[in-house]
């Protein structure tokens, strides 16, 4: 799976993307400010030349935090976003007591599973927490 990281050529898409998901709503500042962060890993997948999806990890050992992560629906179920959720893990050390949390839409099923997938456990939730009145759950790794 090839990852590297995103750079501001890959706005486009990235924006694109995450519309077409309807699963978020950054503006492209907030996509430059995270590019512009060094406690940020802000990574792309392109399978053959396309691209395929991203994820921004904040690595701050025992505080790092999984941001965001998305993948076009035509490459969706062939391990990208596992690629994606490995290679920003790998850079932690859970013997050292590094954390990654996470929130996510209590109905998000296929995020859901992703993460329980890779090691992380449901802690928490926040009632209402998204504009539109739905709980977010909270995980940890
Ligand atoms: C969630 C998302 C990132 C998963 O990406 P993906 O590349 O398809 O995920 P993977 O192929 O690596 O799947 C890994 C695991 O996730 C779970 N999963 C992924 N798609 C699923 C689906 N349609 N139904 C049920 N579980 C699913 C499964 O546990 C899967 O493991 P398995 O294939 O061995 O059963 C993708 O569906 C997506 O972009 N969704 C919209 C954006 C979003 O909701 N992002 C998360 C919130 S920030």
């Amino acid at each position: 799976m090839p990852i590297r990281p995103m750079t501001e050529a890959n706005l486009t898409h990235v924006l694109a993307l995450q519309s077409a998901l309807a699963f978020q709503n950054w503006n492209e500042k907030q996509f430059l400010s995270e590019l512009r962060a060094n406690y940020a890993l802000c990574l792309v997948n392109e399978e053959n030349g396309v691209f395929a999806g991203y994820a921004i990890f904040h690595l701050m050992e025992a505080d790092s935090e999984l941001l965001t992560i998305a993948v076009a629906p035509e490459f969706q179920r062939k391990g990208i976003a596992s690629a994606l959720l490995r290679h920003g893990l790998g850079k932690l050390n859970r013997d050292k007591g590094d954390h990654c949390f996470l929130e996510v839409r209590e109905g998000n099923s296929k995020a859901r599973a992703l993460y329980e997938k890779h090691g992380f456990q449901a802690y928490g939730k926040r009632e209402r927490y998204y504009d539109d009145g739905e709980t977010a759950i909270l995980y940890k790794w």
